[in-house]
């Protein structure tokens, strides 16, 4: 990389600009007849181009190659790619421990796992949700996905991700949001990594309405980091595979595809640290829904209904008075993809696992388990500090399907449901 230093710019999907070599950005227009340094200029759009000026995204990148530079794609098999399986739909609440790190060599790709999915990449609604689990850093091979927005959510181990438009390391605690069709390397900045990914079909994420919380709160967008450009002018024999209409495809390249000199836009990457959500949560009684933990939300035409949300559950004080603390039983018509980076959730004794995960879909009733239940119903309601915990939620208005190799799966845990069977029948009408 022709800038190595990671060095990031402040603010969620704002109009930025970067060059990696002075004067590479021209200036007044996008494409003037002959570009500075002889680049190519090449526009990346996120958006319809007649998209409302609000909603319109964009970047013009400058690169030493236009990416059409590149052989016909051909279909490979690279990594545990399934289609959500075609089978009725089941409303059995559904639970997986980690899946297991590799022992063979494997990269980001060839780790990827599809859990589930909903919707239709085709008709832009509904989301992929893939676990990532590897070992090695993708050498001359390149990724971008035209189904949909990646959001990457380290569970173990931390990545550098290098796109086209600059390089972000992302920790455990952070999440990276990779625009659809943004190419881009993984490399491993330790000896493994694992975790979750959700593919979203459709409109992209965006930062909640803050409704009477008022200006400030949640995730605020000063903190949404995006990286300055950084290029490499390298030849070398290199595969860019894409995720195209749900299977891979791979085009074979003569030179990097990370050779962005400059660019500017609003369509790019970023990474956001989670811990710094501030996070908004009851003082007096009750447990407030969830969605009052949305750190971002992909909407649909329906307000307020999202494609999917993303939903963290962070390290907070618990203060509530006379209150059944955890989350409440219920019963959603929303659908609700579960996974845990580190620590305990709140609602559940045991069993669900950093780098693990759960599925309640619609209308399946899930809440705290028996262990749980009967210790907060009757602990001393002090303040207490939940500290060590970050759980996460993609949330969608469809309904989940999972793939076949997730219900197949060695590490899911198939006697699941056990774990309300002890909420026994305490109902007694002579004791109000
Ligand atoms: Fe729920």
């Amino acid at each position: 990389m022709a800038r190595s230093e990671q060095q990031y710019l402040s603010g969620f999907r704002n109009h930025f600009e970067s060059e990696a070599e002075t004067g590479a950005l021209p200036v007044g227009r996008n494409s003037p007849q002959r570009c500075p340094y002889d680049l190519y200029a090449e526009q990346f759009s996120g958006s319809a181009f007649t998209a409302p000026r609000g909603e319109n995204l964009r970047s013009w990148l400058y690169r030493i190659q236009p990416s059409v530079v590149q052989s016909p794609y051909e279909r490979v098999d690279i990594g545990r790619m399934q289609a959500p399986r075609q089978t009725p739909a089941d409303p059995n609440q559904m639970r997986w421990s980690a899946p297991p790190l590799p022992e063979a060599p494997t990269d980001f790709v060839e780790g990827l796992f599809s859990l589930a999915g909903n919707g239709d990449w085709q008709a832009q609604t509904g989301c992929g949700v893939l676990l990532y689990t590897c070992n090695r850093s993708m050498a001359d091979r390149f990724f971008y996905s035209a189904d949909g927005e990646w959001l990457v959510v380290p569970q173990l181990g931390r990545l550098e991700i290098a796109t086209e438009m600059g390089v972000m390391s992302v920790a455990p605690g952070e999440i990276a949001l990779l625009p659809r069709g943004m190419k881009y390397q993984v490399r491993l900045l330790d000896d493994s990594a694992r975790g979750y990914i959700c593919e979203n079909y459709g409109a992209v994420f965006r930062l909640p309405d803050l409704g009477p919380i008022g200006a400030n709160g949640l995730a605020n967008p000063r903190d949404f980091l995006t990286p300055v450009a950084a290029y490499e002018q390298r030849q070398a024999d290199c595969e860019l595979v894409a995720k195209f209409g749900g299977h891979l495809w791979a085009t074979q390249l003569d030179h990097s595809p990370l050779d962005v000199v400059a660019w500017h836009g609003n369509y790019h990457p970023c990474k956001y640290d989670l811990a710094r959500f501030n996070t908004v949560n009851t003082v007096s009684f009750d447990h407030p829904d969830p969605s009052i933990f949305t750190v971002l939300t992909a909407p649909t035409d329906t307000p307020g209904t999202a494609n999917v949300d993303f939903v963290i559950f962070p390290p907070r004080w618990m203060v509530a008075e006379d209150t059944f603390r955890p989350p409440y039983f219920h019963r959603n018509v929303m659908s609700e993809f579960m996974g845990l980076i580190h620590g305990v959730y709140d609602a559940k004794a045991e069993g669900f696992e950093p780098g693990g995960a759960s599925l309640h879909n619609c209308m399946s009733p899930h809440g705290p388990d028996a262990e749980t239940f009967e210790k907060a119903s009757t602990q001393p309601l002090e303040p207490v500090y939940q500290g060590d915990t970050l759980a996460f939620m993609f949330e969608s208005r469809y309904v989940f399907q999972p793939t076949e190799q997730a219900v197949d799966a060695t590490f899911r845990q198939r006697d699941y449901v056990d774990v309300w069977q002890g909420l026994d029948a305490k109902f007694d009408r002579r004791k109000p």
